[in-house]
């Protein structure tokens, strides 16, 4: 057994739940790396579009999944990093002001002015999830990423605010603790998945990460280092589901099987000659199905999305500012031809994102587009832990701990995203 500090993810999404336990280790806390132990994965029940719908049965997926991981990791899990997304997430910025009176600015100023930042007020239906600062402004010079040790009168930043509906958070904090688990923090999905799969470089690039999911499409612009928009788009790989459906009227289960097994998103790509024998099933004989025509249904419906997505990147004011490109995450990303059909439309270098960099262990389990969102749950309860680790080990009061605790993890947010 080991002694390092165990972390547990869970990722909720519309069609699998993927649980996955680890142990930090590496360089706690600066760099702290995962060494994989175990990863459950199952199909969910009970969630629409990224939202707990039926309790019941999330709460049996989420079961499944987690004891399917702790079992293989052989280790229990505690608290639980839980993702969240979904259309009522929403995100804004907001600034903060305070006066500094003649000396060098510390970092309690720092805190200071991020707590005025983070004071928006909040509807009672909502929750605030993260509030992550993007830059400093001291008197007239801005763009500055850590004010400590300078000099100035006036010390303003610009934070940005995410916040949830807090139904959907309660519905989704109610499963877990129906399955027999804490929720230790709840981390917007595609903010995971953008730590597991984007560098530090394409961040500072510029760059968006396109999460293709069952239920939904999530989006999410970095431009010098920081996150600066996120959006949701009401579509994913269930809508091209149900259209191949449609219009190969076969039943959801084999338009599923046919669209992983030879789904492509480029018909230039394909021979439209091929044919895809389905087998015999219920009243049907073997039939067979045109790769032509699926691929044609799949280009249609993964051209909109992304050109929604596109429209969103050009709305939030990003088109022609990033030289980082597009990085595809999510079970969509595995599709063939969503390389190629995501650069036709985008007008951007793309590539698939694919968690590995600072893994070890059953590395190889995750190693797909789809597992980005877990792996990055994980990263961020690293980080979290590997700060718990130090805080502990300093000692003292426990209020003193705590309060260390808090600005500790307020500085990391914004290393972070
Ligand atoms: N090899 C593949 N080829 C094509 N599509 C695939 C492949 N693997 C998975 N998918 C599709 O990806 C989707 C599942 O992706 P993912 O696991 O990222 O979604 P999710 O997290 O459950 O959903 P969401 O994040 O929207 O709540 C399904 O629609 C599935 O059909
Ligand atoms: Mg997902």
């Amino acid at each position: 057994m080991t002694s390092e500090p165990i972390v547990a993810a869970l990722d909720i999404g519309t069609a699998y739940t993927t649980a996955l336990v680890a142990a930090v280790h590496g360089d706690v806390p600066r760099a702290p790396r995962l060494k994989v132990l175990g990863v459950g994965h199952t199909r969910t029940m009970g969630l629409r579009r990224g939202m707990v719908s039926d309790i019941e049965e999330a709460t049996r997926s989420i079961r499944a999944a987690v004891e399917e991981a702790t079992h293989l990791a052989g280790v229990a899990a505690d608290g639980l990093f839980v993702g969240i997304a979904g259309e009522h997430v929403r995100a804004m910025t907001s600034s903060g002001v305070v006066a500094i009176s003649g000396h060098e600015i510390t970092r309690p100023d720092v805190e200071r002015v991020n707590e005025v930042a983070r004071a928006m007020a909040i509807p009672q239906d909502r929750e605030l999830l993260h509030a992550i600062p993007q830059e400093y402004r001291v008197d007239k010079v801005d763009g500055i990423r850590d004010p400590v040790g300078m000099i100035g009168t006036r010390l303003e930043t610009e934070m940005y605010l995410v916040t949830i509906g807090s139904s959907p958070a309660m519905n989704l904090r109610k499963a877990i603790e129906r399955a027999g688990y804490r929720t230790r923090e709840l981390v917007l999905e595609p903010l995971a998945s953008a730590l597991a799969v984007l560098t530090e470089e394409e961040k500072e690039l510029g760059v968006v990460l396109v999460e293709l999911g069952a239920g939904t499409t999530d989006l999410a612009v970095f431009h010098e280092g920081k996150i600066r928009h996120l959006g949701t788009i009401p579509f994913g790989g269930n809508t091209v589901t149900s259209d191949l459906v449609q219009g190969l009227g076969i039943t959801q289960h084999d338009a599923e099987q046919i669209k992983d097994a030879y789904g492509c998103a480029y018909e230039p790509l394909i021979d439209p000659q091929q044919v895809i024998a389905m087998p015999a099933s219920g009243a049907h004989g073997e039939r067979h199905i045109s790769r032509e025509l699926m691929t044609h249904i799949i280009h249609q419906r993964m051209d909109e999305i992304f050109e929604k997505a596109q429209r969103e990147v050009h709305q939030a004011g990003f088109t022609g500012r990033l030289n980082g490109g597009v990085v595809l995450t999510g079970g969509g990303a595995s599709l063939e031809g969503i390389r190629e059909l995501a650069a036709d439309v985008f007008g951007l270098g793309v590539r698939i994102g694919v968690p590995g960099a600072k893994l070890d262990g059953l590395v190889e389990n995750v190693t797909q587009p789809q597992f980005a969102t877990a792996v990055g749950l994980a990263l961020y309860g690293a980080h979290r832990e590997a700060l718990g680790g130090v805080v502990a080990r300093k000692g003292g009061r426990p209020g003193a701990s705590v309060d260390k605790l808090a600005s500790r993890v307020k500085t990391w947010l914004q290393d972070f995203f």
